[in-house]
């Protein structure tokens, strides 16, 4: 059996999950290892390094994948972008600012262009961009987002396609971490799903034993966005966006008082640096979306991605959905 949608057929890809190209998390192991097992993998970008980044593609050897990157920081450091368009990447994902000014030169290398979203309004204008992949952000996701919810936002951005005759592609984001995520994900009109908490809970993420621990332990009750997670790491983050992260002792002595925080200057931004060097989770944030509630083990990316689609793909059978024999 396949789950074949769309997004398969668009991307020469046998399931259609996109592992999101989390910083700092997803390196070239984890993106091969997705790709390999029949989802696209991507490298997330982050802040911008271009020796990791290419340090990451070669990581990730001949496998096909492509990267991520946050854009409001990309527009600080445009030059980044070449260096990852010379590894001829299956596709360029962006998220958080305006990509216009990147588009070009990604359809220029034959790159599918993926634009990540929060609002139907920035939705829209990346339609208009002329996105081959527009993925709708709930705030369910582990990360950076906003506040919509995956379970309106994604079949609003669906309407808007079908109304405006576009050919473009839908991916859910936020909060799909198990079968019933992704069939639900496809059931609200999407053609994929991107898959950021899960897949940072698998051997191949480059995260610290402890912050997976404490994600694992932790229920979606317990996760939380704020802002008090980047200002610890000095990002200067636009004020739309905050992060999700699990809530720690480090979290809670400084929510609601983020000013102060700021006020607190280099002192507290090296407390927290120690805090992450150590493995200190109850300094560091486990960065997980509302999936912790779902994650009980850390396994290989290619096991989550069998169990996902497998499970998809009996209760689409059952509803007589998507899945070919
Ligand atoms: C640890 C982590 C880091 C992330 N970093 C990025 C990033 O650098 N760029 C980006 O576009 N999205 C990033 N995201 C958000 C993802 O793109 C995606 O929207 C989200 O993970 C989907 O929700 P989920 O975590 O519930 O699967 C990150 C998410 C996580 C969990």
């Amino acid at each position: 059996m396949a789950l074949t949608t769309r997004l398969t057929e668009r991307l020469g890809i046998e399931h259609p999950i996109i592992s999101a190209p989390m910083a700092f998390a997803a390196g070239g192991r984890l993106a091969s290892a997705v790709t390999a097992a029949g989802g696209l993998g991507l490298i997330g970008g982050w802040y911008g390094d271009g020796d990791w980044l290419e340090q990451e593609f070669r990581e990730a050897g001949n496998a096909r994948v492509g990267c991520g990157f946050i854009t409001w920081s990309l527009a600080k450091a445009p030059h980044l972008l070449d260096r990852a368009l010379a590894h001829r990447p299956r596709a360029v994902f962006f998220s958080f600012g305006d990509a216009a000014p990147f588009a070009g030169d990604v359809k220029a290398v034959g790159a599918a262009l993926i634009l990540q979203v929060q609002t139907l309004k920035d939705a829209k204008a990346a339609l208009d961009l002329g996105a081959d992949v527009v993925v709708a952000q709930g705030a369910e996701a582990g990360g950076h987002g906003e506040r919509r919810a995956t379970l309106t936002l994604v079949p609003e951005v669906a309407d808007a396609i079908a109304r405006g005759g576009y050919g473009t592609l839908l991916c859910a984001a936020g909060g799909i971490a198990d079968g019933r995520g992704l069939a639900a994900a496809l059931m609200l009109g999407a053609d994929g799903a991107v898959v950021g908490s899960r897949l940072w809970a698998s051997s191949e993420a480059l995260v610290h034993r402890n912050m997976l621990d404490r994600a694992i332990a932790a229920t979606g009750d317990d996760t939380v966005r704020q802002k008090v997670t980047d200002i610890a790491r000095g990002y200067d983050w636009p004020e739309r966006y905050d992060i999700r992260v699990v809530r720690n002792a480090y979290v809670d002595r400084w929510l609601g008082r983020e000013e102060e925080m700021r006020a607190a200057g280099e002192g507290e931004r090296q407390r927290y640096a120690a805090g992450v060097s150590a493995g200190d989770a109850s300094i560091g944030a486990a960065i997980c979306g509302e999936a912790a509630g779902l994650i009980h083990d850390v396994r290989p990316a290619g096991e989550i991605v069998a169990a996902l689609v497998g499970q998809a793909e009996s209760l689409l059978g059952r509803a007589g959905r998507f899945v070919r024999t």
